[in-house]
């Protein structure tokens, strides 16, 4: 480590070495080297820029492209001697570069600035990221499909207030999980569209005095626009935010599905089995199977919504232009894609794993008078109002509960107690089938219905 010197890529107007702490606390190489692959090519899309407005002639430019060619495999054989003296990593390639070509690797930084750089650098990155990311969100929403189709017509209770509610198909709960996600697919598409714009170019701050031609480097990098202001282009970070923003609603939706898992996994509901390789024993309790990839999903999201306020926070104080607190935007970004790739991988391989124990859900659904509403719609369609259903089958239920009889397993005699409009054809509506069939509509829990929604979810994701 050269720490002795001046820095060589800015040292010039400086008398002393930096200090060797300070060096340690403002170089950002140990996490920013990452960003290594964008990195080089965005400096492989300036070089060939340069050359073309007449700054690089083309044998400098085939250099600098060979050059970093010939350090991005130095990086992946891990032969690369990082520098924290150099304290990033555009200053460590450049450095290399220049050690290789000598005069030639010093012009590479014509008409650029780390500041239009490490912004292009991130955006690249991260539209990878993106795009990574979008593929497990598929794969688990394709897997979420083809669970609910098997699943139609499996009876499960439906919640409201954790109370059993209604009868619903475990199918139509599952679409309710794919429904969350489709959204967050279309955050994450949109958000992808503000991340591809090219801050490259605006250089220090202000644009530069070189003929650069951006519509040039804009076509090599594939973005899809230019940024329209150098001020905005070197420090706006917003795009990162807005990701961070939807890495949090999905990894909300998430956490909630791992509640849900965690909950029907456990020796009270018994709804679900998970295959033991995604669970693991406890050293103390012999009997125990943890649920940990849901737990440990659920409990990651913590993570991506400090990384979302930490951005916040990082930037609402900020003057234009390009800040040094910039710097630390990488960690929490990195942090914040990392793990919701990783969660929606670890989902995408359990879902389709997930075992449910279907009887067990239909003697739930049995149990606690889910099938109350139906008797009270069977009243009003007998010509009754309402309100005064609801009260003839709250006087039913509080029957129900004191003789320990849900309404289906009642007599005729029994339930004409309570509304002499009660007749035979009763038993159809207080059966689960009868009752999940009912809701035969758009968005309703009937078997018929998760069918047309799995369709459409289908055709959703081949449209993708
Ligand atoms: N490592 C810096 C960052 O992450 C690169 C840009 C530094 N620019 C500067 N003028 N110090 O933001």
């Amino acid at each position: 480590m050269s720490s002795e010197k001046t820095n060589q890529s800015w040292g010039g107007r400086f008398s002393e070495p930096v200090d060797a702490f300070v060096a340690r606390f403002t170089a950002s190489v140990d996490f920013d080297k990452r960003l290594y692959r964008h990195d080089i090519l965005g400096s492989q899309a300036h070089a060939r820029m340069l050359t073309q407005a007449g700054v690089l002639s083309e044998a400098e430019r085939d250099a600098i492209v060979a050059g970093l060619e010939e350090i991005r495999g130095e990086i992946e054989a891990g032969t690369f001697e990082w520098r924290v003296d150099l304290e990033d990593v555009h200053m460590n390639i450049e450095a290399r570069l220049t050690e290789r070509l000598g005069v030639v690797g010093k012009k590479l930084h014509t008409g650029r600035s780390r500041n239009d750089q490490v912004a292009t650098d991130i955006r690249l990155w991260l539209r990878d990221e993106i795009d990574a990311i979008l593929v497990e969100l598929n794969r688990l929403q394709a897997g979420l499909l083809q669970l609910a189709e098997a699943e139609a017509d499996t009876i499960m209770p439906g919640f409201t207030h954790l109370q059993t509610a209604q009868p619903v198909t475990f199918g139509h709960h599952l679409l309710a999980w794919f429904e969350m996600l489709s959204r967050d697919h279309e955050r994450l598409v949109d958000c992808r569209k503000r991340v591809n714009r090219m801050p490259l170019g605006s250089a220090a701050l202000a644009g530069t005095t070189y003929p650069i031609q951006r519509q040039v480097t804009c076509e090599l990098l594939g973005f899809e626009a230019i940024g329209g202001n150098s001020l905005d282009g070197v420090s706006d970070r917003d795009f990162a935010i807005e990701f961070c923003a939807a890495a949090s609603l999905a990894m909300m939706h998430l956490s909630r599905c791992s509640e849900e898992l965690v909950l029907w996994t456990s020796a009270q509901f018994q709804f679900i089995d998970l295959p033991d390789r995604f669970c693991t024993g406890s050293s103390i309790m012999p009997q125990k199977k943890n649920p940990d990839v849901p737990e440990l999903v659920r409990g990651k999201t913590g993570r991506v919504f400090g990384a979302l306020t930490g951005l916040l926070t990082l930037m609402k104080g900020q003057p234009l232009a390009y800040n040094k607190d910039n710097q630390e935007d990488k960690e929490p970004l990195f942090d914040a894609a990392d793990t919701l790739r990783d969660s929606l991988r670890a989902f995408a391989d359990m879902v389709p794993a997930i075992k449910p124990k279907r009887e067990i859900m239909r003697e739930a659904a049995r149990r606690g008078f889910s099938t109350a509403t139906d008797l009270a719609d069977y009243l009003v369609r007998k010509g009754l109002p309402f309100r005064d259903c609801h009260e003839i089958v709250g006087h039913a239920v509080k029957y129900g509960v004191d003789s320990g009889k849900d309404l289906a397993e009642m007599s005729l005699d029994e339930l004409r107690r309570f509304s002499d409009q009660i007749e035979q054809d009763v038993f159809a509506v207080l059966t689960l089938e009868g009752s999940v069939n009912a809701r035969d509509h758009i968005g309703g829990t009937a078997p018929a219905q998760v069918r047309a929604a799995v369709q459409r979810g289908r055709a959703l994701l081949a449209q993708r």
